[in-house]
């Protein structure tokens, strides 16, 4: 480890240089602050401790220059008694602590050994955040069709706001995502984002989960606890599955709502939050609210910006992009591949769990995978066999059989229909030329009618 030592003090230089260097860390030693600093910036240093009364250029100012080239870097202050008033001050100041005139070897290696560890700490967090962060920037998320393009760009305006989004969908579309997304995307990222699973908790725990209770509140309450609107302070709650939140507790979410303001059960002492609400369901909320399962009052308060993600199957374009982002994602070192054939039959199932049932197929394909490349065969049958249902692409081949031309007959009818009538739409979608499009017409006896 590299340390410069700035003291125009030649007596006391040598002698922290002498213990340091016992202590095996390599020191500089200089006697001014310009000097300190042509070395700074010619050397790479991990600590610098630099006198505060120097002739020149006087420890702050050599601080404020090391600080303004180097975050990283840490700065022991030598203060002359009162120069510097508290450790606080010199933090203030950009410091990471400070010795005060005279102190013995003991104090020296100490302060240097705690702003190290300290310093190890912050960058480890750090780390910690910014994998966090980066997990869950919009780049990690698949979104190329046109709905899910949409739904990109209303994230992106809604996560600098405040207000509450209500994210609709059916199971294993991504919700959780989108809210992370929002949370990790808006100025409360480094505040918690704290998740609240609503049918997971039974109903009596909920309140007490979300509202935190005081000691004797009911039989079990042994002491007070914090809940999960106090732990989200400053930063997101998201309430998934929102559906099934008992009537009791809607109201009370209303009122929370309304006035960012609670009590813990068996309390009377409000408690001020400032917590940005995201809820999520795949339930039906406004068939909920005719049965009178859901507050219309409260659906309004959660769905100030509603966001409705698609189902899979309603977006197929998205299909070959999570493919190959998943396949990267559970490969590890290997390059997987999928063939053609194997993605053609994936973009025909119409994936009842959305991207959470082809994440999970990505994943046990490539688990169980005997080569680096995904064949038809590779792919359950059930996917394979399963009829699609929406784009009518699937061809039916009876027991009995079929006629070629009879099949190529529907599939030509089918690309005359997707284009509208469109000749060369269709001959495009069937990667032939128009020319040969029409002489098959004819040859078929297609009808441009039953298109
Ligand atoms: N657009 C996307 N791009 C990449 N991964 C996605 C996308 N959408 C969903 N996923 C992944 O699919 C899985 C399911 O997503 P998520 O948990 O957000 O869905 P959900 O709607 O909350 O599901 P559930 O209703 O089952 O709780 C997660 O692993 C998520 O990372
Ligand atoms: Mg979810």
């Amino acid at each position: 480890m590299n340390i410069l030592l700035i003291d125009d003090d030649l007596n006391l230089g040598k002698v922290i240089g002498y213990q340091l260097q016992q202590q095996g860390y390599h020191v500089d030693t200089v006697l001014n602050g310009r000097e300190g600093l042509k070395k700074f910036k010619r050397n790479a240093y991990d600590v610098v401790i630099s006198d505060i009364k120097m002739p020149d250029l006087d420890g702050i100012e050599v601080l404020q220059e090391v600080r303004r080239l180097d975050k990283q870097v840490i700065f022991l202050l030598i203060t002359a008694h009162g120069s510097v008033e508290s450790a606080v001050e010199a933090c203030k100041i950009g410091a990471d602590d400070y010795l005060t005139k005279p102190f013995g070897k003991e104090q020296l290696l100490f302060a240097l050994q705690k702003a190290l560890r300290l310093r190890k700490l912050q960058n480890e967090n750090q780390t910690l955040r910014q994998e966090l962060t980066d997990k869950f920037k919009f780049k990690n998320m698949i979104a190329e069709s046109g709905p899910m393009q949409e739904i990109l760009r209303i994230t992106h305006r809604v996560a600098h706001s405040d207000a509450s989004v209500l994210i609709l969908g059916e199971s294993g579309t991504g919700k959780e995502l989108i809210a992370r997304a929002i949370h990790f995307n808006s100025p409360r990222k480094d505040k918690p984002f704290v998740v609240i699973n609503c049918p997971s908790i039974p109903a009596n725990l909920l309140e007490s989960e979300l509202f935190g209770h005081v000691k004797g509140a009911f039989t079990g309450a042994i002491k007070d606890r914090m809940g999960k609107f106090e732990q989200a302070n400053g930063g997101t709650i998201f309430l998934d599955e929102i559906g099934d939140l008992h009537e009791d507790l809607q109201a009370k979410l209303l009122r929370v709502l309304q006035e960012q303001e609670f009590e813990r059960i068996g309390s009377d002492q409000p408690i001020k939050v400032d917590v940005r609400v995201i809820a999520a369901t795949h339930q039906d909320l406004h068939q909920l609210m005719r049965e009178k399962k859901f507050r219309e009052d409260l659906y309004y308060r959660l769905s100030v910006v509603p966001i409705q993600i698609p189902p899979l199957r309603e977006r197929k374009e998205d299909i070959p992009f999570l493919v190959d982002f998943f396949l990267k994602k559970y490969a590890g070192k290997n390059h997987f591949s999928i063939t053609p054939e194997a993605l053609q039959a994936l973009l025909r199932y119409h994936w009842p769990g959305n991207v959470r049932e082809l994440e999970n197929l990505i994943e046990r394909l490539v688990t169980l995978a005997e080569s680096e490349r995904i064949s038809l065969r590779d792919i359950p049958e059930f996917i394979t066999t399963s009829p699609d249902l929406k784009s009518g692409f699937d061809i039916y081949l009876p027991a009995e059989g079929m006629a070629l031309d009879e099949i190529e007959k529907t599939v030509i009818l089918k690309a005359l229909k997707m284009a509208n009538g469109n000749q060369s739409e269709a001959a495009r979608l069937l990667r032939i030329p128009r020319h040969v499009l029409l002489y098959r017409m004819k040859k078929l006896k297609v009808d441009h009618a039953d298109a």
